[in-house]
C-alpha cells in the first residue's frame, strides 16, 4: 500500500514553507489554500497574515512567490488583487499523482486516518414484534455508509443492534401465547414476510384481549413479573418473540443489501444484568437521586412546559428499569469492555433528548470523558412526496418493505426502457441494485439531520443527482473499456491536457481528503456530493474530449487511463455509501 499526497497538500506544504521563510516570526502559518475557478487554487491566507502582522500583502505575496521554486509541480504562480495567490499546477503532475493512485488498488492512494480508535455504532435498530418503518430505514442506511466510511479510514468499527427486546408490551404478547398456543411457527420454518405477518397477528389479537378484558391484563402484569425474574417457561417463549422478529430484521436487511451480524445484535435485554449495579453506581455517587420513590437524574437546563425540571428516569418506582438505564449500562459496557474511544448513535432526532441527558448522566459519572466522547446523529423525518410526514393514502405508516419492493419495481421500469442486451435475469438483478441504490442514495445525499422527501420519482430519475445517474456513469465507463479491446488504459505524463481533463483529474485526486472528512464529520452527503460531482466532470470531459478517437495513441491510452480511474473512484466511493455499480446497465 502507498499513500498518494494529493496536489492540494503538496502545494500547501510547498506555499506555507515559502511563507515561514519569508516571514520567520508568523512561525507555522496557514496559507489557506482553496480550489478555485480562476486557477486551480487560490491561497488567501498571506493577505490577514500581512494585515496582522502590519506589513504589505502584495510584498508578502511577491516573497513567497519568489521562494517557491517546484516546477515539476507549479506550472504558474501570481499575485492577484490585494495580496491573493493564484496557483495552477502542471498537467504532469496531475496526471502523475492520478497513476500512483490507480497503482494502490481499492485505496487508490487514501491514507489511513492520523488517529485511529474504537467506534461503537449503534444504528438499524428495530423493535421486536414489530414492523420495521421508514425510520428503521433511516438509521440502517446512514449507519451502514458510516461504518464503511470509517473502516476505511482505518478506524475500528463495532456494530451495535439496539433492538427493542425488552419491556411491558411481552408480558401481554407471551401470556397470550400462553393461552393460545400455536399463534408462532417455529422461527426456522417460516420466511422473514411470514414471520411478521405472524407476530403482527399475535400483536394485534392479544393488544385486543388485553384491552377488553381485566383479568387477562392482571395475568399479563404477572407475566412481566415472570419474565424479570428469569422464569424459564417465560423466557423460553420471550425468546421466540425474538427469533421469529430476527427472521423478518434479516429478510429486510437482506432486502436492503446490507450485511448485519447476528452477534452485533445486541438488544435492550442484554444488559439486564447490569441494570441494578448501574443504578446503584449512579445513587451512591449522588449523580442520580430518589425522587417520589423513582431513581432520577437532574439537569439544570432540562426543564418542562412549566419549567419543572425534566428528569432522566433511571429506576421507576416500581423498581422496573427502563430505556434509559439500559443506554448507560450500554454506555458501560461500550467503554469498559469494548474498549471504545467514541460511541455514535445513529437515532432519530426526535430521541436527542433522550441521549442528551444519558449522555450527561454518564459524563458525571466518568463513563464518558475526554477519552471517550458521545454523538447522536440525530436524523430527519422521512416526508412523503407532499412534505407530510410518510403515510399510505389510507393514513397507516407504510410498511417498509413495500416501500422497497415499489422501488425495485420501478427501478425495472427504467432499467427495461434502456437495455438493450441485457437478459430478463439481468434485468432483475440491476432493478435490485438500481432500486435499492436509489433508495439509499436519496437518503444519503441529504444532510441527516434534514427531513427528507420520499419520491420514487426522483429517486430512479435518470437526470439529475441521483445513483441512477452514478451508476449510468460508471457502466458506460465500463463499456467504453470493453470497446477499447486490447487497447489498455496507461497513463502518459508527458501530455498535455485539457481543461475538461484537469478538472476531472484534480477533482479525481480530491478522493481522499473527501472521505476523510466526510468520516470525521459523519456526514456521508459530502462524499455523495462529491460523487455527484466527479459524474458531471466525467460527462463534460467525455462531451470535450474524444476517447477512442482522439489523435494520437498515447492520447487514447491515457483517457483510457482517466475513464478507468474515474470508474474505479466511483465503485469505491458508492460502495462505501453502501451502493452497488453494475457493471452494465
Ligand atoms: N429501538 C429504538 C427505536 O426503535 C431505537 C434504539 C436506539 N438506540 C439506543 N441505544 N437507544 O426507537
Amino acid at each position: 500500500m502507498a499513500p498518494v499526497t494529493s496536489l492540494t497538500a503538496s502545494v500547501h506544504q510547498r506555499l506555507a514553507d515559502a511563507l515561514s521563510a519569508a516571514l520567520p516570526e508568523a512561525g507555522a502559518a496557514d496559507p489557506l489554500l482553496r480550489r478555485s475557478d480562476r486557477a486551480d487554487f487560490q491561497a488567501n491566507g498571506i493577505l490577514a497574515l500581512a494585515k496582522k502582522l502590519k506589513g504589505n500583502p502584495r510584498e508578502l505575496a511577491t516573497q513567497v512567490v519568489s521562494g517557491i521554486t517546484a516546477p515539476e509541480l507549479i506550472k504558474d504562480i501570481e499575485v492577484s488583487g490585494p495580496g491573493f495567490l493564484n496557483i495552477t499546477v502542471t498537467d504532469e503532475a496531475i496526471t502523475r499523482n492520478l497513476a500512483a493512485r490507480a497503482a494502490d488498488g481499492e485505496r487508490l492512494g487514501v491514507p489511513y486516518a492520523e488517529n485511529r480508535g474504537t467506534t461503537v455504532i449503534d444504528y438499524a435498530q428495530p423493535n421486536v414484534a414489530k414492523e420495521m418503518h421508514v425510520g428503521h430505514l433511516r438509521s440502517a442506511v446512514i449507519g451502514d455508509a458510516l461504518r464503511h466510511m470509517l473502516d476505511f479510514t482505518g478506524e475500528k468499527t463495532i456494530g451495535r443492534h439496539h433492538i427493542g427486546d425488552w419491556g411491558t408490551q411481552f408480558g401481554m404478547l407471551i401470556q397470550y401465547l400462553i393461552e393460545n398456543p400455536g399463534r408462532l411457527a417455529p422461527a426456522d420454518e417460516v420466511d422473514g414476510e411470514q414471520a411478521m405477518s405472524n407476530l403482527n397477528r399475535v400483536y394485534k389479537a392479544s393488544r385486543a384481549v388485553f384491552d377488553a378484558d381485566e383479568e387477562f391484563k392482571e395475568r399479563a402484569r404477572k407475566r412481566v413479573v415472570a419474565l424479570q425474574s428469569g422464569d424459564k417457561e417465560t423466557l423460553d417463549l420471550w425468546q421466540r418473540f425474538v427469533d421469529e422478529s430476527k427472521v423478518y430484521f434479516f429478510s429486510v436487511f437482506e432486502k436492503l443489501d446490507m450485511e448485519v451480524r447476528d452477534e452485533e445484535i445486541v438488544g435492550e435485554s442484554a444488559y439486564n444484568d447490569m441494570m441494578a449495579e448501574t443504578a446503584r453506581l449512579l445513587e451512591e455517587s449522588g449523580v442520580a437521586v430518589r425522587s417520589e420513590g423513582a431513581l432520577v437524574v437532574f439537569f439544570d437546563d432540562i426543564k418542562g412546559k412549566d419549567d419543572k425540571p425534566v428528569p432522566l428516569i433511571v429506576q421507576k418506582a416500581d423498581g422496573g428499569f427502563g430505556y434509559a438505564a439500559s443506554d448507560l449500562s450500554a454506555i458501560r459496557n461500550r467503554v469498559v469492555d469494548l474498549h471504545s474511544t467514541t460511541l455514535l448513535y445513529v437515532v432519530d432526532v426526535r430521541q436527542s433528548l433522550h441521549f442528551k441527558m444519558v449522555f450527561e448522566a454518564a459524563r458525571r459519572m466518568g463513563w464518558l470523558n475526554d477519552e471517550v466522547t458521545a454523538h447522536n446523529m440525530g436524523y430527519g423525518t422521512v416526508l412523503g412526496a407532499d412534505g407530510k410526514p410518510f403515510k399510505t393514502r389510507e393514513g397507516e405508516t407504510v410498511r417498509l418493505e413495500d416501500l422497497l419492493d415499489e422501488a425495485v419495481q420501478r427501478a425495472a421500469e427504467v432499467v427495461r426502457e434502456k437495455a438493450r442486451d441485457l437478459t430478463e435475469e439481468e434485468i432483475q438483478e440491476r432493478a435490485f441494485q438500481v432500486g435499492i441504490g436509489a433508495v439509499k442514495y436519496a437518503d444519503l445525499s441529504t444532510s441527516a439531520n434534514r427531513d427528507y422527501k420520499f419520491d420514487l420519482d426522483q429517486m430512479v430519475s435518470l437526470n439529475g443527482d441521483t445513483s441512477v445517474y452514478l451508476q449510468y456513469a460508471y457502466a458506460r465507463i465500463q463499456s467504453i473499456l470493453r470497446k477499447a479491446g486490447e487497447v489498455r488504459p496507461a497513463a502518459h505524463p508527458e501530455l498535455a491536457l485539457d481543461a475538461a481533463e484537469r478538472a476531472l483529474g484534480l477533482h479525481l485526486d480530491a478522493f481522499g481528503a473527501t472521505v476523510t472528512e466526510a468520516a470525521g464529520e459523519y456526514a456521508p452527503h459530502k462524499l455523495a456530493a462529491y460523487l455527484y460531482q466527479l459524474a458531471s466532470l466525467y460527462t463534460s470531459f467525455y462531451d470535450k474530449c474524444p476517447v477512442l478517437k482522439a489523435d494520437t495513441p498515447a492520447q487514447v491510452e491515457n483517457r483510457l487511463f482517466l475513464c478507468d480511474i474515474t470508474a474505479r473512484t466511483l465503485h469505491q466511493g458508492m460502495a462505501l455509501l453502501g451502493i452497488r455499480t453494475p457493471e452494465r446497465l
